[in-house]
């Protein structure tokens, strides 16, 4: 966690070296959707274990979220064990054969992503990879993980003792891009997902050092102020998005009890016209019907899986209202109504707005009606509450 002192956004945007770049343009997009899943820190953080992570394999599927397009079973920190006499990682007590467990996930038709750290160190202080790339890359590999979520965490200190904004941040650079290669050599596609907080404007450099998406802030809770607050930095980020790569801004909380379901599908809505990943942080074992409900909207996941893979923004905000607008597939938009004051509200969009000439046909997503072909929409949107639409162009 000490590598957080070094404070977001502090430092300028990376002054990239050509062999970045050069990285970057080879990379593939192993991920061309945002990725869908589940991650175990936000509901059991040091709980999680093997039997854990097989009910939440079991459940993803028989929930049907699944079939709803989540793939991704993460497990987060703390499952690392010692390394023995060669180096090799195993994990603790609480996992007792990776291989076996990357099987279970994978005979559900599921994939298995794991965590580390460039540092020495984890955040919750397990072993962390710092040395150790290549060796833990292809140990990852012989397990078949599928994804990595490598954390920052004790590579911080180091850092700030490096004497300039510059080194340090070179220091950050280097590390990602080492491990990105490690990932690359093993021949078996892994996601590379960099969570180090968003300092030093990781959208400007995530995809050159091979990641695939890259966390845009501190740690996300189960409040509708501190998801809010999330939500609200992202503004302005769409324009340095490219598709297969994806700003990240952390996990989804829904169904974990501090919001409720009105705010639950305002953040819903939020990552999905963010074309954030969409990694379920509940207990799929034990989630309401109404959570369910929340995490398997068709016409959300469609629009957070829109193939033409482009972040939505901030069109307008009138004090605690707020007009978000994605652009999609076929000329169509993701547009929502955001009211984050406590009282309803009266909010409108008009077609005009959109730039979509005459009447624009809109589709309540939420409510999953047609609206018909309408020049302005209006509602009375809730306190903390959205409206979500899709909207196409009728040209008349
Ligand atoms: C944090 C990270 C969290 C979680 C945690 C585990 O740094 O942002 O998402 O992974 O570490 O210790």
């Amino acid at each position: 966690m000490a590598g957080r002192a070094i404070g977001k956004g502090a430092w300028a945007a990376a002054s990239v070296g050509a062999a970045w770049l050069l990285l970057g343009q080879a990379a593939q997009a192993a991920s061309p959707t945002p990725p869908m899943g589940w991650n175990s820190w936000n509901h059991f953080a040091g709980k999680v274990d093997d039997a854990t992570v097989r009910a939440q394999a079991d459940a993803m599927v028989k929930s049907g979220l699944r079939d709803a397009g989540y793939r991704y079973i993460n497990i987060d920190d703390t499952w690392e064990g010692a390394r023995d006499a060669e180096g090799n990682i195993h994990p603790n007590a609480k996992f007792p054969d990776m291989k076996a467990l990357a099987d279970y996930v994978h005979a559900k038709g599921l994939k298995l992503g794991i965590y580390s750290s460039p540092g020495a160190k984890t955040c919750a202080g397990y072993e962390g990879s710092l040395g150790h790339e290549a060796q833990d890359a292809q140990t990852y590999a012989k397990w078949g993980i599928d994804y990595l979520k490598y954390d920052l965490c004790s590579l911080g200190p180091s850092m700030q003792a490096a004497g300039s904004l510059e080194k340090a941040q070179a220091i950050e650079l280097a590390a990602y891009e080492k491990m990105g290669r490690a990932l690359k050599a093993t021949g078996r596609p892994i996601v590379y997902s960099l969570c180090q907080y968003g300092f030093y404007q990781p959208w400007r450099w995530g995809t050159s050092v091979g990641g695939e998406l890259w966390r845009t802030t501190g740690d996300i809770t189960d409040k509708f102020a501190r998801m809010i607050q999330i939500a609200e930095s992202q503004a302005g980020l769409a324009r340095f998005q490219t598709p297969g790569h994806w700003n990240d801004p952390d996990m989804l909380e829904v169904g974990n009890g501090g919001m409720n379901a009105i705010e639950y599908r305002t953040h819903m809505s939020l990552w999905a016209i963010l074309a954030a990943p969409l990694l379920a942080g509940n207990d799929l074992s034990a989630m309401s019907p109404e959570t369910l409900a929340i995490l398997s909207n068709r016409g959300v996941i469609a629009i957070d899986q829109d193939p033409l893979g482009k972040q939505g923004d901030r069109l307008r905000q009138e004090g605690p209202l707020e007009l978000w607008v994605r652009p999609l597939a076929g000329g169509a938009k993701a547009v929502g109504l955001f009211n984050l004051s406590d009282l309803p509200a009266n909010m409108e969009v008009s077609a005009a707005e959109l730039s979509l000439p005459g009447a624009a046909a809109m589709h309540d997503v939420w409510a999953d009606k047609d609206l018909g072909r309408l020049k302005t929409f209006h509602a009375v949107v809730p306190g903390h509450g959205v409206v979500l639409l899709r909207v196409a162009r009728t040209g008349d």
